[in-house]
């Protein structure tokens, strides 16, 4: 098989986070309500007639490129689940996501070469499947096949599709710090949760379409369990928004990378420009709705 095809990595956001408890499987129980951004990383896979192996190439030196690299491993598992072995597959990754973030960086691209390698051979896997495939290649990635706008539920793999959220933009703080997933949820299993997300509340204000109610409500329990100083800097980093125009703020994932909510793009352009000599990482973007796959 020959063919070349080109997908948007789009990164999301966790309009709300909540950790309800740990589960017999190790994981933990989540309720989040998630949105994909236009942020994204650009992704080109080739395919050639081959043997069935997997290269990737990418702009930022720092990243592994074997199967530590979740695209290279996406890419290697849909090889194998379809028993393909007379073709070579080469991913070419355009970072432009901050790694580390919370941001589903990773995530997103593997649902990518999901998404892009089923496109590319003629889709051979249904929606169900390919969400299959890419729940075994972490947590984050069933969503970041499909984005737009989500609650997730159990392990954060399970579904409800929700109305899109009104026009608005985002703009996204990196502070230098970067964190290790798995170290904040064993911080979460130690502390009694005292505020938790209003997500009944969240996904009324996004079926009533109103950006105030969503913006009000933006919270992430990981939050809470940051420890110091880097809690710190996630409150100036909210504090910085709001004073900027934000609507709401409030860090994503397990972090360290914090949004605010703007009216438009325009706002959200002037609100990145006026904090860009405080926090060097920060990017505009705009909302992306669901994609078909
Ligand atoms: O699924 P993923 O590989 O992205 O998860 C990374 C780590 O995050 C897991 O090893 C686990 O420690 C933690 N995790 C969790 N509960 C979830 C998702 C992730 O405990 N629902």
């Amino acid at each position: 098989m020959n063919g070349r095809i080109t997908e948007k990595a789009y990164s999301k956001l966790n309009l709300s986070l909540d950790v309800l408890g740990k589960r017999d499987d190790g994981f933990h129980e989540m309720l989040m309500v998630m949105q994909s951004i236009s942020l994204s990383d650009d992704i080109a896979i080739t395919a050639r007639d081959g043997q069935g192996s997997v290269s990737v190439k990418t702009n930022r030196s720092f990243l592994p490129v074997n199967e530590k690299n979740l695209a290279f491993s996406a890419a290697k598992l849909f090889l194998d689940s379809l028993n393909i072995k007379d073709t070579d597959v080469h991913i070419d990754l355009k970072k432009n996501v901050p790694v580390c973030a919370g941001m589903g960086g990773g995530s997103s691209d593997a649902a990518a070469v999901l998404r892009g390698m089923n496109a590319l051979f003629g889709k051979p896997l249904g929606a169900s499947e390919l969400m299959e495939l890419a729940a075994k290649c972490g947590s984050d990635v069933p969503f970041c096949v499909t984005g737009g706008t989500m609650l997730a539920s159990g392990r954060g793999t399970d579904f409800k599709p929700l109305t899109a959220i009104p026009d608005c933009a985002f703009v996204v703080v990196k502070p230098s710090f970067s964190v290790r997933t798995p170290d904040l949820f064993r911080a979460i299993d130690d502390v009694k949760l005292r505020v938790r997300p209003d997500t009944e509340g969240l996904v009324a204000a996004i079926a009533d379409g109103d950006l105030m109610g969503i913006s009000r409500r933006v919270f992430d329990v990981f939050e809470s369990v940051l420890p110091q100083p880097r809690r710190e800097t996630v409150e100036r980093a909210k504090a910085d928004l709001i004073d900027a125009g934000a609507f709401g703020a409030s860090m994503t994932g397990t972090g360290s990378a914090v949004f605010g909510v703007f009216s438009d793009y325009d706002a959200a352009s002037s609100a990145k420009n006026a904090l860009r000599a405080t926090w060097k990482e920060i990017y505009a973007a705009r909302p992306v709705s669901r994609i078909d796959v």
